[in-house]
């Protein structure tokens, strides 16, 4: 078996009374993208910072490429690259300079840092903006220059930490498609993000963290299939919400979830658990319940995520 390209147990990191990290395990084969899913707080960016070794762990161990983050700090530094959600390219020059710099920094001599940057350039679309001040540049933009400049020395693995937060949804695209060409040439990657369809959309894996830990992990199916089917049911009146609660608390093994305002009702029917449209309708008839509108439909990953955080018995801070 190949060492994986990201392995870590038992990470924890302290900041005085702050626990972010709280036995962190995480393991990511190399050549995939994990996806680190996890509310603002969840203890996100502490995970890559210590991965990057930008940050000292308290306790635990972390390997990347086989490399100790604390007792080989300098070999995981020269395999790894890192991009994050504030932009680290200068403004004050060019986005090719900017490349440049970093591979004449990196030792790539002066030939070598100037194909480097013209082939960057030109392999992720930026060639027409190249020659422009950084400080022109719009904040998508700028995300992606400062992505392809974590690549100037071709890691084969890269920390990208909320690459997409607060861009517009056509960056937020460019970015997408600039890791999926990086994983399929071989790349590892480890992404964070708050946004699930981002997970789905790009990670081969899901690990969910929450306070510290990683609460659930899986490819973006088995997190689905593991909640079942998704139940909505929307109710004539309002009235009838907390019988058709009870109705579904009954046949679905998630907590049922009542929006007023809606007039509706969500829950998840439970792993391998299928509800038989016809016989939901009867029950809900049984217990006096009109139904305007019944939906079953495919979970999504914010489903998961809600479940899993909502779930009864789960660790309090
Ligand atoms: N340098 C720091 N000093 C003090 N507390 C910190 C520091 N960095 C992170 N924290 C705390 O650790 C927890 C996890 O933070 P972080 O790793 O930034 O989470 P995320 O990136 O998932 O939003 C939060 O409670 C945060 O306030
Ligand atoms: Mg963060």
């Amino acid at each position: 078996m190949t060492e994986a390209a990201i392995a870590v147990v038992g990470l924890r990191k302290s900041f005085g009374k702050t626990a972010a990290l709280r036995g962190l395990d995480l393991t990511v084969p190399a050549g995939t993208v994990c996806g680190l899913l996890g509310p603002n707080g969840a203890g996100k960016t502490t995970a890559v910072r210590v991965l990057a070794t930008l940050a000292a762990p308290d306790a635990g161990s972390a390997r990347v490429n086989g490399f100790d983050v604390v007792r080989q700090a300098a070999q995981v530094r020269r395999s790894i690259g890192l991009a994050g959600q504030h932009a680290a390219v200068e403004e004050g020059i060019t986005g090719r300079d900017n490349l440049r710099l970093i591979g004449r920094y990196h030792g790539l001599g002066s030939r070598g840092a100037r194909s480097r940057a013209d082939d960057l350039l030109e392999r992720f679309d930026l060639a027409e903006v190249a020659d422009r001040l950084v400080r022109t540049y719009s904040g998508g933009l700028r995300r992606r220059l400062d992505l392809v400049a974590s690549l100037v020395t071709a890691p084969p693995v890269l920390f990208l930490d909320e690459p997409t937060t607060g861009l517009d949804p056509r960056s937020r695209q460019e970015i997408w498609d600039a890791v999926r060409e990086l994983a399929e040439g071989g790349t590892t990657v480890l992404l964070t993000t708050q946004y699930l369809d981002e997970a789905d959309r790009l990670a081969d894996a899901v690990a969910v963290l929450d306070h510290g830990t990683v609460i659930e992990h899986g490819t973006p199916g088995r997190l689905k299939a593991a909640i079942g089917i998704r139940i909505e049911v929307t109710v004539a009146q309002a009235a009838q919400l907390d019988t058709a609660v009870r109705v579904l608390a009954d046949l679905a093994a998630g907590v049922p979830v009542a929006d007023p305002a809606e007039r509706r009702v969500e829950v998840t029917s439970g792993a391998g658990r299928t509800i038989a449209l016809p016989q939901l309708v009867r029950e809900l008839d049984a217990a006096g319940v009109s139904a305007q509108d019944v939906a079953l439909r495919t979970p999504s990953l914010d489903d998961v995520f809600l479940a899993l955080t909502a779930a009864p018995g789960r660790a309090a801070r």
